[in-house]
C-alpha cells in the first residue's frame, strides 16, 4: 500500500506544484471568506490533505499507467514483437504520440529489412568469391599434380596441360582484377577522370586490338562509319573497360554472323551500340544479367572464362558517366547493348 503510494506520488511529482499553488489558494479564500476559527482550520487542513493525497494518487496511478504502455511498445518494438503499426494503441488524447511511435515502428522495420538484405547479399558475395576462386585453384593443382605424378615426361602431354595450367592462372587474375574494380566502384575509390575524346579514333583502336578474337570465331567485327569530327565526353580508361566486355560478351555469345559498332548522333548525346547476332537473351534474364556473378550459362560461361562480373562493373562505371546502360535482345537472334554520352 505504502509502496503504491509512493510510486504514484513519484509519477504525480511533476505537477506537485500546481497541486500545492491551487490548494493554498483555494484554503485562503475559503478561510477569509468564512472568517473561520483556528479549530476549523485545521480540521479543514486535515481534509485538504487527505482530499490531496487521494488526488496525488489517482492522477499518478493514472500517469504511471500511461508510461508504462508506452514502455510496453518501445520494448516490443525493440524485440521485434508488433506485425503492423496498427497494433500500437494508446490513449486518444496521445494521438500525436502515437502516430510518431507508429513512424518509429516503420523506420525500425525499414532498417531491419535492408540490414537482413545487406547481410544476405555480403553472404551470397563471400560464397560466390569463394567458388569462384576454388574453380582454377582446384584446375591448377590437378594440372600440376598430375605433371609430378609423371606426366611431365610424357611429352605428348606435357606442354598441353603446363598451357592449360597457365590459362588457368589467367583466368584467376582476371577475377581479382574484376574483384578489385567491383569493391573500389563499390567503396567509392574509383577515380574518374572526364575529358572529351575523339569517339571515332577511340573505337578504332579498340576494334583492332579485338578484331583477332571475333576473326577466331569466325565473325565479323564491323566498326559503322562515324563522323570523324564527332567529340564524346568520359573517361577515357573507364569506358575502354566498358567497351572491350561489351564486344568481348557480343563476340562470345554469337556462333556467327556479325557483331557491329554503331554510334548514333543524337541532339545533345551520341549513342554508342555493340550489336549481335548471338543466342540473346530471355525478357527474364534481362533484369539479372547486371547484378555481381550472374550468368545465363554457367557452364558455357565459365569454359571460356567468364566470372560474371563484367556487366555489373560495366553499369556501375556508365552509372558514375551519369548516363544508363541499355539492353535490347531477342531470344536465339541477338543482343544490343547501348549507352549515351555527352557531346
Ligand atoms: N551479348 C550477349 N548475348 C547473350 N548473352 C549475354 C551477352 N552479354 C552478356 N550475356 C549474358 O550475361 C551474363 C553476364 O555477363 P557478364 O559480362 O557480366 O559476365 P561474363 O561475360 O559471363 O563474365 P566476365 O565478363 O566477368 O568475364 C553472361 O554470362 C551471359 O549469360
Ligand atoms: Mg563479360
Amino acid at each position: 500500500m505504502l509502496n503504491r503510494l509512493r510510486e504514484n506520488f513519484s509519477f504525480a511529482k511533476i505537477y506537485a506544484k500546481e497541486i500545492i499553488l491551487s490548494n493554498t489558494i483555494f484554503f485562503l479564500i475559503f478561510s477569509i471568506a468564512l472568517q473561520l476559527s483556528l479549530v476549523q482550520i485545521f480540521i479543514t487542513l486535515g481534509l485538504l490533505f487527505v482530499v490531496n493525497l487521494y488526488f496525488i494518487d489517482v492522477v499518478g496511478k493514472k500517469q504511471k499507467e500511461q508510461f508504462d504502455t508506452i514502455r510496453n511498445i518501445i520494448h516490443k518494438i525493440r524485440n521485434n514483437e508488433f506485425l503492423s503499426p496498427d497494433e500500437i494503441k494508446l490513449e486518444k488524447h496521445l494521438v500525436e504520440l502515437e502516430g510518431d511511435i507508429k513512424g518509429m515502428f516503420l523506420r525500425t522495420q525499414n532498417d531491419i529489412s535492408n540490414l537482413k538484405k545487406l547481410e544476405q547479399s555480403r553472404k551470397e558475395f563471400l560464397g560466390n568469391v569463394s567458388h569462384e576462386l576454388r574453380t582454377p585453384i582446384f584446375a591448377i593443382q590437378g594440372f600440376i599434380e598430375t605433371l609430378l605424378d609423371g606426366a611431365i615426361d610424357d611429352e605428348k602431354v606435357n606442354r598441353n596441360f603446363l598451357r592449360k595450367a597457365f590459362q588457368h592462372t589467367d583466368n584467376l587474375n582476371n577475377l581479382l582484377n574484376d574483384l578489385i574494380d567491383i569493391s573500389m566502384i563499390e567503396t567509392g575509390q574509383m577515380r574518374m577522370s572526364f575529358r572529351y575524346f575523339n569517339i571515332k579514333d577511340y573505337l578504332e583502336t579498340i576494334v583492332n586490338e579485338l578484331a583477332p578474337h571475333a576473326e577466331a570465331k569466325n565473325l565479323q567485327l564491323v566498326l559503322r562509319p562515324i563522323k570523324s569530327k564527332l567529340q564524346l565526353f568520359g573517361d577515357k580508361d573507364r569506358l575502354k573497360q566498358v567497351m572491350v566486355n561489351l564486344i568481348s560478351n557480343a563476340i562470345k555469345y554469337s556462333e556467327e554472323g556479325q557483331v557491329e559498332i554503331i554510334v548514333e548522333e543524337q541532339e545533345r548525346t551520341g549513342r554508342i551500340i555493340v550489336k549481335d547476332s548471338g543466342i540473346g537473351i530471355t525478357e527474364e534474364d534481362k533484369e539479372r544479367i547486371f547484378e555481381r556473378f550472374y550468368r545465363v550459362d554457367k557452364q558455357r560461361s565459365r569454359a571460356v572464362g567468364g566470372t560474371g562480373l563484367g556487366l555489373a562493373i560495366v553499369k556501375h562505371i556508365i552509372d558514375a558517366h551519369g548516363s544508363k546502360i541499355e539492353v535490347k535482345s531477342e531470344y536465339g537472334k541477338g543482343s544490343e547493348f547501348s549507352f549515351a554520352l555527352k557531346k
